[in-house]
């Protein structure tokens, strides 16, 4: 990412295969010239919503999307210790598939799936610590495809520390926010 240092340098990449400052730079155009691959613009092919889902999940790999506020932050971190997002995918942003499940992937926290499942913070507790909410044990459509799906929720009921739960919840309201 030493080529990119924010957000507009990777949509500029994206959208024109070079940044503005890079593209006034007469050593660089010297280089590419030389080079067999080039970075293509995607600009004409690409809707500005296709660049900006690209721009995120740039940003999203590169570890450079990442909450300042500080107890999100704690979420974020303590997400990725209890490994939540090796389901939830990275940052909770990406869903992975999961075989037999309602709609065959694992919903991201980032997306309307979220809040289908999760009505309120009460309900997010009973994911968390029981995998599975009061509300959908009382589904019996909702129940029968949580129990033949690959993937099942784990109930975190033992391995969580005291504050886990609101920061965990902190970092939820933040990826929400940040994905509109
Ligand atoms: C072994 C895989 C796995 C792990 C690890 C995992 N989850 Fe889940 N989670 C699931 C599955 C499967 C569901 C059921 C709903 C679905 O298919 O999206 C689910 C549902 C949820 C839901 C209901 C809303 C939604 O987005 O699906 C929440 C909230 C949730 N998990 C939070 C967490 C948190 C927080 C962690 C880490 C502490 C975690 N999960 C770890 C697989 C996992």
């Amino acid at each position: 990412m030493m080529f990119a240092r924010d957000s507009s340098e990777i949509r500029q990449w994206i959208e024109n295969g070079v940044t503005d400052v890079k593209s006034g730079s007469q050593t660089w155009r010297e280089q590419r010239a030389k080079g067999a691959l080039k970075m293509p613009a995607f600009g004409k092919r690409l809707s500005s919503a296709q660049i900006d889902d690209l721009v995120r999940f740039v940003m999203l790999v590169n570890g450079q999307l990442r909450p300042e506020d500080s107890l999100a932050a704690v979420g974020f971190n303590r997400a990725d210790s209890l490994g939540c997002y090796g389901c939830h995918g990275q940052g909770g942003w990406l869903s992975r598939s999961n075989p037999g499940s309602f709609k065959g992937y694992v919903a991201s926290w980032a997306t309307a799936d979220f809040n289908d499942l999760v009505h309120n913070r009460s309900e997010f507790d009973q994911w968390v610590t029981t995998g599975i909410s009061e509300r959908m044990l009382n589904n019996p459509i909702a129940k029968y495809f949580l129990r033949r799906s690959t993937l099942h929720m784990p109930a975190y009921r033992d391995h969580l520390r005291p504050g886990d739960l609101d920061a965990l919840w902190a970092y939820i309201q933040w990826l929400q926010a940040h994905n509109r």
